[in-house]
């Protein structure tokens, strides 16, 4: 992958955010079930798909999800150069940390990674904008203060387009998608552990369908 700039960074991914209300986000403990549970998701109507590199079995997982036919995959808890390294040798379509990082940040622009960079004061917002990022994760939502916060961000800050993460869940994903800097939500409830562990892919397929029919705003900017 060619290396990107932070303005074509933010574009993919707000164009990948753009394409669902919600991201699965997974931490996969067995690569041997990471295939029927993409296609779970994708057959209940959740396309964009994030594995995090919290487990031995992450990579395995990702590789196999990115043969899904449709499937976009990201790799999450992305914090270091050489988690970078792993993501795209995994084949992730995109990154996602947890925070923001000079270091981190150059790596994945530089390994052409387009990366959601995570944010969640006004001003690591302002100096993540001021390089060219204008679509960040914040995280962790639930506990920097919910939909109130991403509101009150959007007064001064219009500039900014969110995808909140980190305590989201069905019931609340709404209060974050009603709101105009927000273009989706990502979250873990899609997929619950108990249920991968059963390989009750009906089940993840019910939620993952519930899940694709939340109201969002299509704002591809
Ligand atoms: C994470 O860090 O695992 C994600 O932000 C998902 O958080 P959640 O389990 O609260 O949805």
């Amino acid at each position: 992958m060619a290396a990107m700039t932070p303005r074509e960074s933010a574009a993919v991914l707000r164009g990948i955010c753009a394409r669902t209300p919600v991201i699965p986000v997974m931490e996969i403990h067995d690569a041997g079930r990471a295939r029927p549970l993409a296609e779970a998701l994708l057959a209940g109507g959740l396309s964009v798909l994030e594995v995090t590199l919290r487990t031995p079995a992450a990579e395995a997982a990702l590789r196999e999800m990115a043969q899904v036919p449709g499937a976009v995959v990201g790799a999450g808890t992305l914090l270091t150069p050489c988690d970078v390294a792993r993501a795209v040798e995994a084949g992730a379509d995109f990154g996602v940390s947890p925070g923001a990082t000079p270091r981190l940040i150059e790596a994945a622009l530089d390994a052409g990674l387009p990366l959601l960079p995570g944010a969640v004061t006004p001003s690591e917002m302002m100096r993540l904008l001021e390089e060219g990022h204008d679509m960040l994760k914040f995280f962790p939502a639930a506990a920097s203060g919910g939909a109130s916060a991403l509101a009150a961000i959007a007064a001064p800050l219009p500039q900014l387009a969110f995808c909140p993460t980190g305590g989201v869940t069905e019931a609340n994903a709404p209060d974050y998608l009603a709101l105009p800097n927000v273009l989706c939500v990502g979250g873990s409830w899609t997929a619950p552990r108990a249920l991968v562990e059963a390989e009750d892919w009906p089940a993840i397929e019910r939620l993952a369908h519930r899940a694709a029919g939340l109201a969002h705003r299509l704002r591809a900017g």
